[in-house]
């Protein structure tokens, strides 16, 4: 049973919180790995699943490293969290009660310890500030994706991903279609020419409806929004850049991560309509014009009852490439291929990936990709939501901030969240 847990989180992004925490800690290995002055130590910022499976996965990257700090907003939250990671892999989980960090500021602390390396899993809302600030505090960084929710944001995380180069830190993203196997192996056939020059792209990433959490007496507005992130586009971006910018970053590495010239598209919200889920869109459908007749189609949505897909069609001068993300990867060309290897889970790949580069002294640094694809989505997001059609750098150079400051956070902030975006009456800024 145990065993088949463990075997289920290596394999997937997040780990699966159990509904009961009822394991008995005392089976588990009980012992702690012994520190020596070559423990990389590593600290947990945002401790909901996806914090929690990559902690995990990098305890596991390699022999001497272990979590020695946490830190979220809500005690519940890293109270499970902590409770899975013993169970994960209790010898190299030596976080003591002192070195448990609650509330707004809690990522500092997690600075102020002697990690090495932080991974930062909170929404994304938060990144740029808490990426800048464990940059100037030295440390290498995981960073999940998205890596902000507005165009200051993506250059305030340009610029810390150019610091972390010139201070030697590595800064590795979470898009982690870029580190599996299968996807590395297509993406090298076509950017080596396997289907020609490539003049068309369309991607998916159509899912059914996500979690809610229903609002509980004591919780504050800021509360009910923070339990709910999702659905209010200044903490999670709206689902193309917190779910769908996954899609856009397949379209980017099959385009060598060239920028488009202008985007132009539509949105909406049809299905999910309830006041309790925020401001954010259930559909985006975009085009992305590359130059010279070169475009991408970007169709996402997240409503109940419909199609799913999540899937890129590649079309080039010489052929065709198609990916079902889960599925298949194949060529159809001069000649015709298809990916048959073995499988690996590309986040613990991330993480070996990371770890390594540190222990090498060559440090991984992919900030400024990944910043430039989550600004694929909310260039996107902008377009969807005015009805303008609106070029790159008019994007990168919005002056408009979702959300408050990061120091002005606090649970009863008197947060006026921002209408439901309607195209042609909401204008770009
Ligand atoms: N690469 C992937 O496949 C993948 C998969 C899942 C999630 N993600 C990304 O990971 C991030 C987290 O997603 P999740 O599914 O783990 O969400 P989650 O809600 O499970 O976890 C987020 C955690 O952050 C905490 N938090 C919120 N604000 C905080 C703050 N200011 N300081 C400290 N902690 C804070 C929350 O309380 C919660 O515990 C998102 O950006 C999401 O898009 C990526």
């Amino acid at each position: 049973m145990q065993k088949s847990r463990r075997d289920f989180m290596r394999k997937s992004g997040s780990a699966v919180i159990a509904t009961s925490l009822g394991f008995n800690i005392l089976t588990a290995q009980n012992y702690k790995h012994k520190l020596n002055s070559d423990t990389l130590k590593v600290g947990l910022i945002g401790c909901g699943g996806r914090g929690t499976g990559a902690a995990a996965q990098a305890t596991f990257a390699e022999s001497n490293v272990v979590v020695t700090a946490m830190a979220d907003i809500f005690k519940d939250s890293l109270d499970k969290s902590y409770k899975y990671l013993l169970e994960e892999n209790e010898a190299k989980i030596m976080v003591d009660e002192e070195h448990k960090f609650v509330g707004f500021d809690a990522y500092k602390k997690v600075l102020e310890s002697d990690v090495d390396v932080v991974i930062l899993t909170t929404p994304p809302s938060f990144r740029p500030a808490h990426l800048e600030a464990a940059i100037e505090a030295g440390k290498h960084v995981f960073c999940e994706k998205p890596v902000a929710v507005d165009a200051p944001g993506i250059r305030r995380v340009i610029a810390s991903a150019q610091k972390a180069k010139e201070k030697g830190l590595a800064l590795m993203s979470g898009f982690c279609w870029r580190h599996d196997v299968p996807k590395i192996d297509t993406f090298k056939r076509i950017l080596d020419g396997g289907i020609g020059e490539v003049s068309s792209i369309y991607n998916t990433y159509n899912t059914g409806a996500l979690w809610y959490k229903d609002r509980q007496p004591e919780w504050t507005d800021v509360e009910t929004m923070m339990r709910n992130w999702l659905y209010f586009n200044w903490l999670s971006g709206d689902h193309i850049a917190e779910q769908a910018v996954h899609s856009l970053d397949l379209m980017s590495w099959a385009y060598g991560d060239k920028l488009p010239v202008k985007v132009s598209g539509t949105g909406g919200r049809q299905s999910r309509t309830e006041e309790k889920y925020g401001n954010v869109y259930d559909h985006f459908a975009l085009a992305y014009d590359y130059g010279d007749g070169k475009m991408g189609y970007h169709f996402s949505r997240q409503q109940k009852g419909c199609s799913r897909a999540y899937d890129i069609s590649m079309m080039g001068n010489k052929g065709r490439a198609y990916i079902d993300v889960f599925k298949e990867h194949k060529i159809m060309g001069a000649e015709n291929w298809q990916w048959d290897g073995e499988k690996s889970n590309m986040y613990q790949n991330e993480h070996n990936t990371l770890f390594a580069s540190i222990r090498k002294g060559e440090p991984f640094n992919d900030g400024v990709q990944m910043a430039n694809s989550t600004m694929l989505a909310i260039i996107g997001r902008m377009v969807a939501y005015t009805g303008e059609t609106l070029t790159w750098d008019q994007a990168i150079n919005s002056e408009e901030i979702l959300g408050p400051k990061i120091n002005e956070y606090n649970w009863d902030l008197d947060w006026a969240l921002a209408p439901v975006a309607q195209p042609g009456i909401t204008k770009f800024s």
